[in-house]
């Protein structure tokens, strides 16, 4: 069974910048009704796809709590907390420790694992498992520290490729890349430096290469839940829908430019819980060889 989690928006707003898409004086409390239907729209539309929602109350003075991706990097039940760099958003951390204390006590994840002193790391927002490949691919330099590369591989007993953001506009890896079901990868390749490009290119073929506009990345549009290649996400240009329909792929748009104002949307209002390590048959029956 999928299962998510959201936070309730009504303590949401656009209250302080801590990236270029948050404009403070743009807000107004009128935006706040909007912002709770399109919550309420994209936790539908999971729940449409069979999944669990489970729900975090709001909390008063932190309005970037609706952002659950930076929460932890979750996989196979193992939950990396994160650690956050702006003072805005650290008040954050005891609320995520103790929503997962709370998952761990109803057996649904197995194991709360801290970060070492000293490094930043904004969850699965910036370390993102691609289950064909069977790695994290992993965002720093805005948010992430570099040297939260070697905390995740060390954590999850996996291979982690670091990605270096190039930008304060495209500040988590979930903004610029989106690794899909079937290997094709959804990504905007100026949110890179040169030398992560080039590591992106060596990895992923380029007939698996699907390349976002200025447009379909400003639209959040990367920003994608892939659900066995039924994608939820926000609004998207005509060229996006086009591009990945005809690769089968099936879309779910949801207007969700409340949040686009304070630079997130339908990846990063959502953390999965469920997240499985892919399991090669031959892995499988290795073990089941072991055991007998
Ligand atoms: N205002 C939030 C911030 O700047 C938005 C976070 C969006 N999260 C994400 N994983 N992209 O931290």
């Amino acid at each position: 069974m999928r299962r998510f989690l959201m936070t309730d928006p009504s303590c949401f707003d656009v209250s302080y910048r801590i990236n270029p898409w948050m404009r403070p004086t743009a807000w107004r409390p009128e935006v706040l009704p909007v912002a709770k239907a399109a919550s309420a729209s994209l936790k539908n539309a999971l729940k449409a796809e069979g999944a669990i929602v489970e729900m975090i109350g709001p909390v008063r003075g932190l309005p970037d709590l609706v952002f659950t991706a930076n929460a932890a990097i979750v996989l196979d039940g193992r939950a990396l907390l994160a650690r956050f760099r702006f003072p805005e958003r650290q008040g954050e951390e005891a609320v995520f420790r103790s929503v997962f204390a709370r998952l761990k006590s109803r057996g649904l994840v197995q194991e709360i694992v801290d970060l070492p002193e000293g490094v930043f790391q904004e969850g699965a927002g910036d370390s993102i498992w691609d289950a064909e490949r069977r790695l994290f691919w992993a965002g720093y330099g805005p948010r992430s520290s570099r040297s939260s590369i070697g905390a995740i591989a060390r954590t999850f007993g996996e291979d982690v490729v670091g990605l270096e953001l190039a930008s304060d506009r495209f500040y988590h890896l979930d903004t610029c890349f989106c690794p899909l079901t079937g290997g094709t990868l959804l990504y905007y390749p100026a949110a890179f430096t040169p030398k992560s490009q080039a590591t992106i290119r060596a990895r992923v073929p380029q007939t698996q290469r699907i390349e976002a506009t200025d447009e379909e990345a400003a639209a959040f549009c990367v920003n994608a839940v892939d659900l066995d290649a039924r994608i939820i996400m926000s609004r998207a240009p005509a060229s996006l829908r086009e591009k990945l329909c005809a690769r089968g792929y099936s879309l779910t748009e949801i207007d969700l430019s409340p949040f686009i104002l304070s630079g997130g949307a339908a990846y990063c209002m959502t953390l999965r819980l469920d997240r499985t390590r892919e399991r090669r048959p031959g892995v499988v029956k290795a073990s089941i060889l072991a055991a007998e």
